[in-house]
């Protein structure tokens, strides 16, 4: 059995792939907890005798952190564009400096493998589909942040230190910590709550998606696997348009077109295809999980958890107020 540390582990993606791997392994999750379900249940979930927690800022660190620790996930800090704007330096300090110190003190300790958790963003805005030997092209603080730190902790890369850098696409699905500011997930919470669908603009721009299942299951691969070498790797299931994407999720919910409004004064300039070289050469075919699965567990979680719009579920509110004092 393989002790993990996951940082940032009480998140979003955190909170789901925590309970995944506890299934065959130790997990250690280090993470200051701003968003609180993954705490408060620590003791009700399975395999909790497995589960360590560490409630910690991830600038305070210590070589005692990495205490039998095999491998680290790092799914810290900042997690979009927008929040990162609200403090360049705090997203500069966590971000990049953070979780660069992490992955140091994690190869001094003897860790194996640190796969690091960052985003597609760092491709920008970019004509064609691009894939891990397209030119990057990052735009906003956080995919600069991301960026800096990936070539920092790629450094670090040694034979008994393998670094896999995993680039995800926007995820979606269900998580007891779910976060209600990504397009898949606000579009079936609004269609739960109002039976419509606001969409940006005339909704052509594409965009890359994976579910948090698919993310998982590429990271339990990882884990399983002892002889990988370092790698960037695109995580991508499919890409669409969010005019597809709302006429998909309609569907679903047995609606019509007149239930998807477009707003065209929001425009969105963000338009990108990924696609990925990587992730079969390293990890065969991975087989993706059913959208409407997705869709299906989406929907109950949001019912039975009674999931709001809030601080817990809009990072841009929580950060707003964590750095602005302000209440919205
Ligand atoms: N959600 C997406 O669509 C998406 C897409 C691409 C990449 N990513 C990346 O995946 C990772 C996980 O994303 P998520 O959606 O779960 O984000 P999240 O905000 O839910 O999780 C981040 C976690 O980091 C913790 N954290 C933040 N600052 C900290 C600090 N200074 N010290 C200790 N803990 C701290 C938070 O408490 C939170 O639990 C992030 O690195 C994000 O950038 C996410």
């Amino acid at each position: 059995m393989k002790t993990i540390l996951i940082s940032g582990g009480g998140g979003y993606l955190g909170t789901y792939l925590t309970q995944v791997l506890l299934k065959k392994n130790k997990v250690v999750v280090y993470d200051e907890f701003f968003f609180k379900w993954l705490f408060k249940n620590r003791k009700k979930i399975k395999f909790n005798n497995r589960l360590k927690i560490i409630k910690k800022d991830i600038l305070n660190v210590t070589l005692r952190d990495f205490k039998n620790i095999d491998i680290v996930c790092d799914l810290n800090g900042i997690p979009n564009d927008p929040s990162s704007e609200l403090n360049k330096k705090h997203t500069w300090g966590v971000n990049y400096y953070g979780r660069k110190k992490f992955a140091e003190i994690a190869k001094k300790a003897g860790v194996r493998r640190y796969i690091f958790n960052s985003t597609c963003a760092v491709y920008g805005f970019n004509k064609n589909t691009v894939n891990e030997n397209s030119k990057t092209n990052p735009l906003s603080t956080y995919a600069k942040a991301n960026l800096k730190a990936e070539k920092a902790i790629l450094k670090l890369s040694s034979i008994n230190f393998k670094v896999n850098i995993l680039r995800n696409s926007t995820l979606f699905g269900f998580s007891q910590n779910l976060r209600l500011d990504l397009v898949i997930n606000i579009f079936v919470n609004s269609l739960i709550n109002t039976g419509n669908i606001k969409v940006d603009g005339d909704g052509k721009q594409w965009r890359p998606f994976i579910s948090l299942t698919d993310v998982s299951k590429i990271y339990e691969k990882i884990i399983s696997k002892e002889n990988l070498p370092s790698f960037v790797i695109n995580l991508v299931a499919f890409n669409s348009t969010i005019k597809n994407l709302a006429f998909k999720i309609v569907k679903y919910f047995n609606l019509s077109k007149k239930n998807i409004k477009f707003v065209s004064k929001n425009k969105d300039p963000r338009n990108y295809k990924t696609k990925s070289k990587n992730l079969k050469k390293y990890l065969g075919n991975i087989k993706f999980t059913s959208f409407n699965n997705e869709i299906n567990n989406l929907v109950k979680g949001i019912k039975k958890y009674r999931i709001k719009s809030n601080t817990s579920t809009i990072r841009m509110k929580f950060y707003k107020r964590k750095f602005l004092n302000k209440n919205k």
